[in-house]
C-alpha cells in the first residue's frame, strides 16, 4: 500500500510533452536529485510505461501521462464531505475501504493500479498503471439492506449521466442490468458493491467502480469480453483528474439522493440507459440459468424477465448476456 509519490506526479508531468528530457534538468526543475529522478523513472518503468532513455538525450514517453493528483481532484470540487485516499498502488480499493467499514462519514479512495482488482462474480479486474480510474466509495446509507437492490443501478445510471454530459455520448452508452456501463456490446466500466448490515436498518456501503479511460485495445490485454475505453470511444486522451472530480461530485450527488428518495426518481432514467429492454436475453442467477424477454425493471430495482416458458420473473440478482 503506497499513497501516489508528489516525485512521482511531477516527473511523469514534465515527460507529458513527449519531448526528451535530461535526469539533470528535471532534478533541477523540481528541485530533486538526480538518484530521485532515476528512482522514480525506474518505478514508472516497473509499471509498465514505456520510457525511451536515449544517451545524451535523457527520458521521454511515448504517450502523454498524466498522474492521479488529489489536489487537482479536490480543487475542483465545489464542496466536499468525505475523506479521499489516492495510493499509487493497491490490492483493491474495495478492500482498502473495508478497513474504515464502520465509518460514519462517506470516504473515497482511488489508486493508479491493483494488484487484485475484483470483479463481479470472483473475476480479477485488470487494472494496468495510470491508465484507467479504480476508485471506491464507502458510504453509509439509512437504509435496510433489503432497499439497496437499486444501489447499483443507481451508480451505473449516475456515471451514463456523467460521461454522456462531459463527452457528449448521449445514446451511445447504455447499462446492461444491473450496472455493466457497455458500448456497442463492448465493456466500458464495471461496477462492484458489497454491503454490510449496521444496527437499526442501516446499512455501510462499498461501491467500488473500475472504468476503462485511456486503455488502448491494440495492447494485449488479458480481459477475457469486449471491451472499449473512453479514449478510444472520443479519439482523445482522457484528463483523469478531471473526470474523477465530476464523477465523485454526481455519485455522491445521487447516492444522497437514493439514502432519501429511493430508486423511484430513477426509474424513468433507467428506460433510457436499459441495454436489455424488450432484448431476448440470457439469464444465469446462482446456478440457475433462464432464458426470455427482458421487460425493464420493478420498483426496486430487480430485473423483470417474461421466461420462455410464459412466466413473469423478477430476479434480484444474476449475470444477462443479449442473445441475437
Ligand atoms: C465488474 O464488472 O465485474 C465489476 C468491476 C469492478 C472493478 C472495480 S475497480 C475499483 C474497485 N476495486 C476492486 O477491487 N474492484 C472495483
Amino acid at each position: 500500500m503506497k499513497k501516489l509519490n508528489d516525485n512521482l506526479i511531477a516527473i511523469a508531468e514534465v515527460l507529458s510533452d513527449g519531448e526528451y528530457h535530461d535526469g539533470t534538468t528535471i532534478g533541477e526543475q523540481l528541485n530533486i536529485t538526480r538518484a530521485a529522478v532515476w528512482k522514480a523513472i525506474k518505478k514508472l518503468i516497473n509499471y509498465g510505461i514505456p520510457i525511451e532513455s536515449t544517451k545524451g538525450k535523457g527520458y521521454a514517453i511515448e504517450k502523454p501521462l498524466l498522474l492521479l493528483n488529489k489536489n487537482r481532484i479536490l480543487e475542483n470540487l465545489n464542496s466536499h464531505s468525505f475523506k479521499i485516499d489516492v495510493f499509487e498502488e493497491l490490492e483493491s480499493t474495495n478492500d482498502f475501504l473495508k478497513n474504515y467499514i464502520h465509518e460514519k462519514q462517506a470516504r473515497v479512495c482511488i489508486a493508479e493500479t491493483q494488484t487484485n482488482g475484483k470483479g463481479r462474480l470472483q473475476r480479477q479486474w485488470h487494472s494496468p498503471f495510470g491508465r484507467n480510474l479504480y476508485f471506491s466509495i464507502l458510504y453509509p446509507l439509512q437504509k435496510d439492506i433489503s432497499e439497496l437492490a437499486g444501489l447499483s443501478l443507481v451508480t451505473g445510471l449516475s456515471l451514463c449521466q456523467t460521461l454522456a454530459k462531459l463527452y457528449s455520448l448521449n445514446d451511445t452508452l447504455k447499462i446492461k442490468w444491473p450496472n455493466d456501463i457497455i458500448v456497442d456490446h463492448k465493456k466500458l466500466a464495471g461496477i462492484l458493491i458489497e454491503i454490510q448490515a449496521e444496527s437499526h436498518g442501516t446499512a455501510q456501503a462499498i461501491i467500488g467502480i473500475g472504468l476503462n479511460v485511456n486503455m488502448q485495445s491494440q495492447q494485449s490485454s488479458p480481459i477475457d469480453q469486449p471491451w472499449t475505453s473512453l479514449s478510444e470511444i472520443t479519439g482523445e486522451s482522457i484528463d483523469r483528474n478531471i473526470l474523477c472530480t465530476k464523477l465523485l461530485e454526481t455519485l455522491l450527488e445521487q447516492l444522497n439522493q437514493f439514502d432519501k428518495n429511493g430508486l423511484a426518481p430513477f426509474i424513468q432514467t433507467w428506460k433510457y440507459y436499459d441495454a436489455l429492454r424488450n432484448q431476448r436475453i440470457h439469464l444465469k442467477s446462482g446456478i440457475n440459468e433462464y432464458s426470455g424477454m427482458a421487460n425493464g425493471i420493478g420498483p426496486q430495482g430487480h430485473l423483470v424477465l417474461e421466461r420462455d416458458d410464459g412466466v413473469l420473473q423478477h430476479f434480484a440478482a444474476g449475470d444477462t448476456t443479449l442473445l441475437k
